[in-house]
C-alpha cells in the first residue's frame, strides 16, 4: 500500500495535536510526518508515536514534497498558505473557515458528502465543529424524510477556541473559588461559572458568524439549499465536548421511534437514549470518543411534522481533527487524492 508524505500546520495547537494522535491511531499510511507552526514554536518537539519530531516555522518551502496537509493554524494562516501548498501538489485539507464557503472548494463530512471530494482542486475544507456533529446526526434522517427546518442551540466547550481558552477557564476557575476577581482575556466576559451568547463576530443581521456558518455550511454540505436553519451557539465552561439542542422539522410525521430505527443504524452516530435510567448523551463522557451520541428523542409538542433531539460530540475529534483524516483516508480509498 502506497504511503503519504503528511504535513501538519498547527501542530503546537489543540487540533493539531489531535492529529498527531488521530493520524496514529487510525494506522494512517505515513511514510513521514512534517510538523509546522508559527516562528514562536520553530525549534520544539513533539512526539510522534515514540519518536521526537522537531516543530518548524511554516513557510513557502514547507510543502516541497508534501503529499498531504492538515492545517488547523487559523484562518489567516490557510489562507495564506493553503494555496502555496496547493499550487506545489500537495493537498490540503483545512479546518479553518477560510475556503468552507467558496464554490470550488469541497466541504465535506464523509458519512453525508463523500462524492464532494471529487471536486477538490487541491483544498478541501473540514467543517465547523457544530455544524458536523448537527449533519452527522440529521443527514439519515433527512434522507428518508427531507427536512424543511432546523432551530438549533448550542453549548459548545472552551477547546473550540483553543489552548489559550482552556487556560483561561481553569485560571478563573480557581480565582472564582478563591474568591479573588477575573480579568478576562480570552472572551469578553468572565467564562467560569457562566454561559457567552457569543461565538465569532456579530454580523447586521444580528447572528454571529458562528451561527451563519452552522446555517451555510449545513445547506451546502447536505446539497438542500432550501432548508430553513436558525442557530444560537452559546459558549458554555465545559473543556471537551460540544452539546446540541437540536428542533427539527421534517416534510412528512417522523416518530421518535422511527428516528432512533435510522439512527441505531447510521453511520458514525451512537443513540444513547433511555430516559428511564438518565441515560443520555454528555460532553464529559463523550470527550475522547469519535463518534456522534444522540438522546432525548422526543416528538415536537409544538409542531405536527418536529422532532426534538440531543446530541452530543468530541468537537477536537469528530468536530475537528478524526473528520479531517476520515476525509483524507476517504480521498485515498477512493483514488481522488
Ligand atoms: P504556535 O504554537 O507556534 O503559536 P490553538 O488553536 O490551540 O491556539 O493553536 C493554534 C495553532 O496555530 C498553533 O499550533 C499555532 O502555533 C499555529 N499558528 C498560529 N499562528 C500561526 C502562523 N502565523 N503560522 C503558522 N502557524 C500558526
Amino acid at each position: 500500500m502506497k504511503k503519504y508524505i503528511v504535513a501538519i500546520v498547527g501542530a503546537t495547537g489543540l487540533v493539531g495535536r489531535e492529529f498527531i494522535k488521530v493520524l496514529e491511531q487510525r494506522n494512517f499510511p505515513m511514510a513521514s510526518v512534517h510538523l509546522f507552526a508559527s516562528d514562536r514554536s520553530a525549534g520544539k518537539k513533539l512526539f510522534v508515536g515514540h519518536r521526537e519530531v522537531e516543530v518548524k516555522e511554516t513557510s513557502h518551502s514547507s510543502f516541497n514534497h508534501i503529499d498531504i496537509a492538515l492545517f488547523s493554524a487559523g484562518s489567516e494562516t490557510s489562507r495564506y498558505f493553503s494555496p502555496i501548498a496547493a499550487q506545489k501538489g500537495t493537498v490540503v485539507i483545512d479546518n479553518s473557515a477560510a475556503f468552507r464557503m467558496e464554490p470550488k472548494v469541497p466541504l465535506v463530512v464523509p458519512e453525508v458528502n463523500p462524492q464532494d471530494i471529487k471536486e477538490h482542486q487541491g483544498i478541501i475544507a473540514n467543517p465547523n465543529c457544530s455544524t458536523i456533529q448537527m449533519v452527522v446526526a440529521l443527514y439519515p434522517l433527512h434522507k428518508v424524510n427531507p427536512i424543511k427546518r432546523i432551530v438549533v442551540t448550542t453549548y459548545q466547550s472552551v477547546s473550540g477556541t483553543g489552548a489559550a481558552a482552556m487556560e483561561e477557564l481553569t485560571t478563573q476557575t480557581k480565582l472564582v473559588l478563591e474568591g479573588q476577581s477575573v480579568v478576562p482575556h480570552v472572551y469578553p466576559h468572565q467564562i467560569a461559572f457562566n454561559l457567552l451568547p457569543e461565538i465569532d463576530v456579530f454580523l447586521d443581521n444580528g447572528y454571529t458568524k458562528e451561527e451563519w456558518k452552522m446555517a451555510e455550511e449545513t445547506q451546502k454540505i447536505m446539497h438542500a439549499p432550501d432548508i430553513a436553519i436558525s442557530a444560537t451557539c452559546v459558549r458554555v465552561p465545559v473543556f471537551i465536548g460540544h452539546s446540541e439542542s437540536i428542533n427539527v422539522e421534517f416534510t412528512r410525521p417522523m416518530t421518535p421511534e422511527e428516528a432512533r430505527r435510522i439512527l441505531v443504524y447510521a453511520p458514525g452516530v451512537k443513540v444513547l437514549d433511555d430516559p428511564s435510567v438518565s441515560l443520555y448523551p454528555q460532553p464529559w463522557s463523550v470527550a475522547g470518543s469519535d463518534d456522534v451520541f444522540v438522546g432525548r428523542i422526543r416528538a415536537d409538542a409544538s409542531r405536527p411534522n418536529g422532532l426534538v433531539m440531543w446530541v452530543v460530540a468530541d468537537n477536537l475529534r469528530k468536530g475537528a481533527a478524526v473528520n479531517a483524516v476520515q476525509i483524507a483516508e476517504e480521498a485515498i480509498r477512493r483514488g481522488w487524492l
